[in-house]
C-alpha cells in the first residue's frame, strides 16, 4: 500500500530538511527521505553540509586554529605553553561527536514537527492524475508535492577517481588520520583554502596548485589581494596559473605533473592529495527519466526563478540547482518552496546571499565587488577601514585586514560589502541585513555601534565612504 503525502521530500540536507520542516509548520503531511548513513549504517540526515562540509570543517578550523594560537600567539599575551602536543585521533573524535549532535538535533526536529522521515535512497517510479509515485526500498510514497533537495557530490579531475586514501574529495579530507608532512590541494577555493588551513596549521607542509591565473577570482580584487598577502605570510604555498597533467598514485604519496604559470614542467610529492576544484549536482538513483524530469547539460535540475522544474508540482533546490552551492542559499529556497506550495509568497533575494570563507583572517562579502561594478559602469563610491586601527582588533591581536564598503556614488546605497579580517563571517550579517532594508551607508554611519568592537570597523568604513573616518 502506498503511503500518502501532502509533501515529499527527497533529500535531507540543509535545503531539505529545512523545506520539510517550513512545510510542515504549514500544516502540510510531510516526509522526508534521505539515504546518508553513519558508520554503524544508521540515519545522519543533514547532508553534505552536516556529515562533510560545514560542520566537520568549522569543528576542524576551530580546533587547528587553538593549536596554532598555542604554539605560536599565545606566548604574545604572556602565556607560556611547555609540551604542546597534538592528538589527531581526538580531534577527528571531537569533530565527528559535532557532527552527530547535528545528526540527532535533525531527527528530533523531524519528530517534533511530525515529519515521517525515511532512510533510503528515494527514486520517482511513475506519476498518475497529478500524484507522484516514489520508491524507498520496499516502500511506495505518493505526493502530490515533491520537493528534490538531493545535493552534489566533490568532482573528480577526469582519469583520477577519489580512493580517500592518497586521493582525498571533501570527505577523506576531514578524516586524515595522521598529519600528513606534505600535502597538495587541486584547487584554490574555497575547500582549498579552508582545509589547506587546517591541515597547515597542523604542521603539514601544504601546496595549493589552482588552474586560474587570479587568486579567488570572484571575490574583491582588493580583498583577495589582502587574503592572499596573509595566507603567504602563514606559510600556504599557493601557485596559480597551473595547468594539471598526470597523477600517479602509489604507496610512498602521490605525484602530481603540471606546468607553472611561465609553462615550465613541474612536479609534486606528497603524502595526500585534496581535489577541490568544484562540485556536480547529483541526481544518482533518483530515476528522472520515469517522469521525465529536466536536466541541464550540467547534470543539475533545471528549475525557474521560483524552484519549479519542467513538472507540474515537482520543485528542485540546493545545491542540485543553478546558484551558488551554499547551505543558506538551499535553505533559504526550501523555506521559499513551502511557502509557495501554500499560496503564499516565498521569496529569496539572490542578490544579498552572503559569502564566508572560514581561513584566518576570515573572508566574506555581500553584494557586488568593485571590478563588477567597474564592469557593469556604475558610479560608485568606496570607503575601506582596517582592522589595525580598530582598538577591539588591537586587544584580541589580530589586526589583519579591512572591511571595505562599496555604495551607489549619488543615492549613497549600499552595493556590496566585504570584510577579511577577524570575525568576518559575523560582522557581514550586519551588511546583509542593511543591504536588504536598501540602507545607504550614511545609514550605517549614523548608527551607534558598541566600543570596543569589530563592529566598529564596519561603521567606519562607511564614514570613509565619505572620507571622514573618525580613526584613521
Ligand atoms: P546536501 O547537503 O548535499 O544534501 C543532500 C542530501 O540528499 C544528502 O544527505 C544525500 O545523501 C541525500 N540524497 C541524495 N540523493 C538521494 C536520494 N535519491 N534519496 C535519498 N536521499 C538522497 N556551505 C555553506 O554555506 N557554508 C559552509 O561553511 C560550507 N562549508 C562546506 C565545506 C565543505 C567541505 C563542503 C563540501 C561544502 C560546504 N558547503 C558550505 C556547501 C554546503 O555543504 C552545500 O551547499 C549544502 O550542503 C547543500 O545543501 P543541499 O540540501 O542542497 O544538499
Ligand atoms: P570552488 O569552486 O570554490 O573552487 C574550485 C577551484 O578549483 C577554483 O578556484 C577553480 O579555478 C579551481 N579549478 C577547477 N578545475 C581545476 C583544475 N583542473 N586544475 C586546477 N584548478 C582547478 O570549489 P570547491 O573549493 O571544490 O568547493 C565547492 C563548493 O562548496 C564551493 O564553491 C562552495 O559553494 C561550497 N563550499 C562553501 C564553503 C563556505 O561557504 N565556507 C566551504 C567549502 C565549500
Amino acid at each position: 500500500m502506498s503511503k500518502q503525502f501532502d509533501v515529499v521530500v527527497i533529500g535531507g540536507g540543509p535545503g531539505g530538511y529545512i523545506a520539510a520542516i517550513r512545510s510542515a509548520q504549514l500544516g502540510f503531511s510531510v516526509a522526508c527521505i534521505d539515504e546518508w548513513k553513519n558508520a554503524k549504517g544508521g540515519p545522519a540526515p543533514g547532508g553534505t553540509c552536516t556529515n562533510v562540509g560545514c560542520i566537520p570543517s568549522k569543528a576542524l578550523l576551530q580546533s587547528s586554529e587553538h593549536y596554532e594560537q598555542a604554539n605560536h600567539h599565545f606566548a604574545d599575551h604572556g602565556i607560556e605553553v611547555k609540551g604542546l602536543s597534538l592528538d589527531v585521533a581526538k580531534m577527528l573524535a571531537r569533530k565527528d561527536t559535532v557532527v552527530k549532535q547535528n545528526n540527532d538535533g535533525i531527527l528530533y526536529l523531524f519528530k517534533k514537527n511530525k515529519i515521517t522521515f525515511f532512510h533510503g535512497r528515494g527514486a520517482f517510479k511513475g506519476v498518475a492524475n497529478g500524484a507522484y509515485q516514489l520508491t524507498v526500498g520496499e516502500e511506495e510514497l505518493t505526493a502530490k508535492q515533491v520537493i528534490v533537495a538531493t545535493g552534489s557530490n566533490a568532482r573528480a579531475l577526469p582519469g583520477t577517481p577519489f580512493d580517500e586514501e592518497n586521493i582525498l574529495s571533501n570527505d577523506g579530507a576531514l578524516r586524515v588520520g595522521a598529519v600528513p608532512k606534505k600535502l597538495g590541494l587541486i584547487g584554490a577555493g574555497v575547500i582549498g583554502l579552508e582545509m589547506g588551513s587546517v591541515w597547515r596549521r597542523l604542521g603539514a607542509e601544504v601546496t595549493v596548485l589552482e588552474g586560474l591565473p587570479t587568486f579567488l577570482g570572484a571575490v574583491d580584487e582588493q580583498i583577495a589581494k589582502e587574503a592572499k598577502k596573509a595566507f603567504d605570510k602563514q606559510g600556504l604555498k599557493i601557485e596559480l596559473g597551473v595547468k594539471i597533467g598526470d597523477i600517479k598514485s602509489g604507496k610512498k604519496g602521490v605525484s602530481v605533473a603540471y606546468t607553472n604559470a611561465k609553462g615550465e614542467a613541474q612536479s609534486l610529492d606528497v603524502d595526500k592529495l585534496i581535489v577541490s576544484i568544484g562540485r556536480v549536482p547529483n541526481t544518482i538513483g533518483l530515476n528522472v527519466e520515469a517522469v521525465g524530469l529536466q536536466l541541464d547539460e550540467r547534470g543539475a535540475i533545471v528549475v525557474d526563478d521560483e524552484c519549479k522544474t519542467n513538472l507540474p508540482g515537482v520543485w528542485a533546490i540546493g545545491d542540485v540547482v543553478r546558484g551558488p552551492m551554499l547551505a543558506h542559499k538551499a535553505e533559504e529556497e526550501g523555506v521559499a518552496v513551502a511557502e509557495r506550495i501554500a499560496g503564499q509568497h516565498g521569496h529569496v533575494n539572490f542578490n544579498t546571499i552572503p559569502w564566508v570563507i572560514y581561513t584566518n583572517p576570515e573572508i566574506a562579502w555581500v553584494g557586488q565587488t568593485e571590478q563588477q561594478l567597474k564592469q557593469a559602469g556604475r558610479a560608485y563610491k568606496a570607503g575601506t577601514f582596517p582592522f589595525l586601527a580598530n582598538g577591539r582588533a588591537r586587544a584580541l591581536g589580530d589586526t589583519t585586514g579591512m572591511v571595505k564598503m562599496l555604495a551607489d556614488a549619488t543615492t549613497d546605497e549600499i552595493l556590496g560589502v566585504h570584510i577579511v579580517g577577524p570575525m568576518a563571517s559575523e560582522l557581514i550579517a550586519e551588511c546583509v541585513v542593511a543591504m536588504e532594508f536598501r540602507a545607504s551607508s550614511e545609514d550605517i554611519a549614523r548608527i551607534c555601534h558598541a566600543h570596543p568592537s569589530l563592529s566598529e570597523a564596519t561603521k567606519e568604513a562607511a564614514l570613509a565612504v565619505e572620507k571622514r573616518t573618525l580613526n584613521f
